[in-house]
């Protein structure tokens, strides 16, 4: 179950992700030292350079001296007070910085590159750059944060960690720092703002910031905690991993309101400031309304002029500082608006924006202030009905809270002056259930979305929703990187991405990197398939496939592989691993387990099987331990991060959280009571039903039913059969297994049963070399004896049936086996390309084990194929029987984003018979989600959906062909049912090839 494909590592011994390097631990030819010798460079800047240059400089200083020891001065100088004599480090802003702007008149330094470019940056050595200065590494922002981005981007690479405080990283130290000559540098980012909002901030984050930067009463308007000091801590945070736009914190909190400092705060460090979808003109709502609104209703159509007064006041507020403006409006508490024609009061509400606007910055072109619309459910849909958004305002699309962006750009929409972006969830609270609790995204699926935005030119504004931030620092890290520098990232590399930050953090040789990178890929695999919250002790199936047990034994893999990891570090870097890695691998990893052993417990009480006590006794022991796990993260380093795991998780009884945690059902048997049929009980896989006795499942009659009959094909992928025999009650036995055929094994065939010892497990295997072609049958004879006086031994059998099905000759492909044909999508046997496309391998993505996409996805002239003329996978596959078979294609939940006339499509054939279209994703009312999307068995919950396809298969050798009509179509698995597909979760495992 465990899969990840590891690729080769391409680690220096710089950590930086996604980035060039410049910086060396060691003195080479020509390079130029930043700290050695028990001396550090001199940091020069320009008294007339921006405060947050000159803030950030002091962390850079403070970051020299963490990682050397060595504490670099820091000073303003002019080109005539520059220190003669020493090789300095000058910094500063092109067009803002007198100093550099005079080294670079007077060197002639060609810094045409980063010239009028968004946050783009160069760093190098230059000769004289100054009177009486031979050498200096000089490092120019194009603006502001360019400048700010060049300096954390070498703290990043001499070894400080963005999340140095953040996540207790702790900074490797170095004696000696050098750059290269040639230093670093960077363009415009790909995404020009990249915003993270924290959002459904209670409990963990308001509690934790109440007691860490308050004194217990928070803001003396609203409570919040969200004061200067929280912020600033997160402004440092956001630019060391450069990140510059803010959705700040709003269900109890106003930023501008909370603390008068913040917005000015946010400003100085450099952080671009914005509301959410919800608060226009940068007011929080509900709650500044609800203080400032003079009680009136939050509601346009009869309320206008108190709310126009209300965003002017935000306007004016927001003036001196660098924002970007959310314009619209929705309804109170993040609801629709009122009013019977919302697309007209939209046209006023707009109109009144940008009359706002206009007079608060007379003599400014409106066009040039950022504003943007976020076409957030249902406002997405008034756009579709015809809604008119000025063209300078960006258009920020949204996904659909769980991570399947609802529509990206079309062609006729990529000239806007404004642009477009997307609005991307980590964290919800909402319908089909909250996700809030622990990391349960993919940095694969990130990729696989976001990509698309590129592809696409929604590069504007990216908006991730990052719930708490933790624990989601490193999805969160992934997006913004990837919006900084998009060309890096490709899907054969998003694994370096994993390794590279697991050595950044943790210093870990390769190969523990890797590791870390298979318990990354496979806990958010495991937590995104279902998230916890949804799950229960039926998700998975407690009798089919060995789904649930397999899903059990990965997660205590990940679980021991992590613990392995956490045991060899040091001290001081197991907090960080812990709250990066360990805690969400032990807490998930406890949830996925209580569930199943809740199910398991459930299942065996109803076969009277004794150990269904210990079940329940496990699941009570994993409902205590999830708690000792939170308590555990909020007792580290002396309480840092108390509350951060406050979120409730386990009893939602429908999409709210639970108001605390409460444990699956759990039920016991009488340990004492002997069960009705006998000391024996006899429970076969593949059955809910238990024998001797009665049970509902045994037969359809579900009374008086046969003895059980398991059945096994010859080339089933799971190549044996077990039997679980158990005690019924108190009584203990000695047990014995006998076949009666020598072409059937049973193992153990001897075991003792007792109330300690209450389940048995006797595998039962055929020699399908001793077999005919054709149905075989034998039988296991189960005795139990039972010591006492007199002594009694009962007896009950079992029976298997093989069906040896023969190897057909010449063939090569998939082999049908009990009823069915499964395959991953990236197994094809051919891979045909068509006008320059062909299917792609995401490795890593979705629910088993890969993704597969139509690729480039621009390609074909952005024109789709007509069912059959389009790149095709085929798969090869033989069965042995003919039946009605449905060829089920499960596709990523991945919505019509190419607009309602371009939905999502891909066509299946199999052999020559007609080739269907199949448009998986539904036609819904505009800004809604279709039918199937919604409830725990919807697309959303279920991160997938199953595209059904009816064929009749004879017996031979049979082809099926999956072409491509749409890009963006994310395939993951085919099951072919030819009569015995079974409930699970996950389908088949994937059939033996030959
Ligand atoms: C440099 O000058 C600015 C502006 O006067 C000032 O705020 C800053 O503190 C000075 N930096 C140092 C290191 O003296
Ligand atoms: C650059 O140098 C030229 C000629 O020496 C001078 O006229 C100009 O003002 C200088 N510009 C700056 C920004 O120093």
């Amino acid at each position: 179950m465990i899969i990840f494909s590891l690729l080769a590592f391409l680690v220096s011994s710089v950590n930086a992700l996604g980035q060039d390097t410049c910086v060396a631990f060691t003195s080479a030819q020509s390079t130029f030292s930043i700290a050695s010798n028990g001396k550090a460079a001199p940091l020069l800047l320009s008294a007339d350079d921006w405060p947050g240059v000159q803030r950030a400089a002091q962390d850079f200083a403070a970051d020299i001296q963490r990682v050397t020891g060595m504490t670099p001065t820091l000073t303003n100088v002019t080109s005539s007070t520059a220190p003669r004599s020493s090789l300095p480090v000058i910094i500063g802003t092109l067009g803002k910085s007198s100093l550099i702007d005079k080294i670079v008149n007077s060197t002639s330094l060609d810094v045409s590159s980063i010239e009028n470019q968004w946050e783009a940056f160069m760093t190098r050595v230059v000769d004289n750059p100054l009177p009486g200065i031979a050498k200096a590494y000089v490092m120019i922002g194009a603006d502001k944060r360019g400048t700010i981005f060049a300096m954390y981007d070498h703290s990043e690479q001499f070894g400080v960690s963005p999340w140095w405080w953040w996540a207790d990283v702790p900074t490797t130290q170095h004696s000696s720092l050098f750059v290269t000559p040639s230093g670093c540098s960077h363009g415009a980012p790909s995404v020009k703002y990249r915003a993270i909002f924290l959002n459904d901030e209670q409990p963990a984050l308001q509690n934790w910031a109440a007691e860490k930067f308050t004194n217990g009463t928070g803001a003396s308007l609203t409570g919040s905690p969200f004061n200067h000091f929280f912020y600033t801590k997160l402004f440092e945070l956001m630019l060391r991993f450069k990140a510059n736009h803010l959705w700040p914190a709003q269900w109890s909190s106003a930023f501008g309101v909370d603390d008068g400092v913040n917005q000015f705060m946010a400003d100085y460090y450099g952080i671009v400031m914005g509301t959410s979808h919800e608060e226009p003109m940068l007011r929080s709502i509900p709650v500044e309304w609800n203080l400032f609104g003079n009680g009136g209703a939050w509601d346009y159509s009869v309320n206008a002029a108190n709310i126009n007064a209300f965003w002017l006041n935000g306007t004016i507020r927001g003036k001196p500082y660098e924002n970007v403006w959310t314009v619209g409006m929705r309804g109170n508490g993040d609801e629709p608006i009122s009013g019977a024609d919302a697309i007209t009061l939209l046209k006023e509400i707009t109109a009144n924006q940008t009359q706002i606007l206009q007079q608060v910055f007379p003599g400014v072109d409106v066009s040039t202030i950022p504003q943007v619309w976020a076409l957030y459910k249902e406002v997405e849909g008034y756009y579709d009905e015809g809604l008119q958004v000025a063209d300078y305002v960006t258009l920020l699309w949204t996904d659909d809270n769980w991570g399947n962006v609802r529509r990206y750009p079309l062609p006729s929409e990529r000239n806007r002056t404004g642009g477009a972006g997307v609005y991307y969830h980590l964290d919800y609270v909402g319908n089909t259930r909250d996700y809030k609790w622990i990391t349960s995204s993919q940095i694969t699926k990130i990729y696989e979305e976001m990509s698309i935005a590129i592809d696409r030119d929604a590069t504007q504004i990216w908006v991730l929703n990052v719930g708490d931030l933790k624990p989601s620092e490193r999805e969160t890290e992934f997006f913004i990187t990837y919006g900084w520098n998009a060309t890096r990232w490709n899907p054969d590399n998003l694994d370096t991405f994993v390794s590279s930050w697991a050595q950044r953090e943790f210093d870990l040789s390769n190969a523990d990197a890797a590791t870390v990178t298979n318990i990354v890929g496979n806990f958010t695999r495991m937590n995104a398939r279902r998230k916890p919250e949804l799950l229960n002790g039926t998700t998975y199936s407690l009798v089919n496939y060995r789904e649930a047990e397999n899903v059990q034994a990965a997660w205590t893999q990940i679980q021991a592989a992590s613990t392995a990891i956490y045991s060899k570090l040091s001290a001081v870097m197991k907090p960080a691993f812990f709250q990066l890695v360990h805690h969400p691998v032990l807490a998930s990893s406890n949830l996925g387990a209580m569930m199943i052993a809740a199910g398991q417990n459930n299942l065996r009480a109803s076969q009277a099987r004794l150990s269904a006590n210990a079940l329940a006794d496990q699941v009570e022991m994993l409902f205590e331990n999830d708690f000792s796990l939170e308590a555990e993260y909020h007792t580290i380093l002396d309480g840092k991060w108390d509350h951060m795991m406050d979120q409730t998780h386990l009893g939602y009884a429908y999409w709210q959280q639970p108001m605390t945690n409460s444990m699956p059902m759990i039920t016991r048997v009488q340990k004492n009571k002997q069960a009705l049929p006998g000391v024996m009980r006899i429970s076969p896989e593949g059955s809910l039903a238990a024998w001797p006795g009665d049970n509902m499942f045994q037969c359809a009659a579900q009374i008086n039913c046969p003895p059980p009959t398991i059945s096994i094909d010859q080339f089933d992928p799971i190549p044996n059969r077990f039997i679980d025999v158990g005690a019924g009650g108190p009584a203990p036995f000695t047990l014995t297994a006998v076949s009666n055929s020598s072409w059937l094994s049973v193992s153990p065939s001897h075991g003792s049963v007792s109330p300690s010892n209450p389940e048995v497990r006797v595998f039962a295997t055929v020699k399908w070399d001793e077999l005919p072609v054709g149905v075989s049958m034998a039988e296991i004879t189960f005795s139990a004896a039972v010591s006492g006086s007199p002594p009694t031994t009962m007896t009950y059998p079992a029976f298997i049936q093989a069906n040896k099905t023969g190897t057909p000759s010449g063939f090569s492909g998939f082999l049908e086996a009990n009823g069915a044909v499964a395959f991953e999508a990236e197994h094809a046997t051919r891979n045909n390309s068509v006008a320059g496309m062909v299917w792609r391998i995401l490795p890593g993505l979705g629910r088993t084990l890969s993704g597969v996409t139509p690729w480039p996805r621009l390609g074909n002239n952005e024109n789709n194929f007509t069912a059959g003329t389009g790149p095709s996978l085929e798969y090869d596959f033989y069965t042995f029987t003919s039946s009605n078979a449905t060829v089920t294609t499960y596709v990523s939940p991945s919505n019509n984003g190419l607009g309602a006339d371009r939905p999502l499509g891909f066509a299946v054939q199999v052999d020559d018979e007609e080739i269907s279209s199949n448009y998986f994703f539904p036609p819904a009312a505009p800004g809604a989600e279709p039918v199937g999307w919604d409830g725990s068995d919807g697309f959303a919950a279920n991160s997938i959906i199953a595209v059904p396809n009816k064929v009749t298969l004879a017996p031979g050798t049979h082809t099926l062909k999956i072409f491509m009509i749409e890009p963006a179509v994310v395939l993951q698995k085919v099951v072919i049912n030819t009569g015995g597909v079974r409930p699970s979760y996950l389908g088949p495992p994937e059939s033996i090839s030959i």
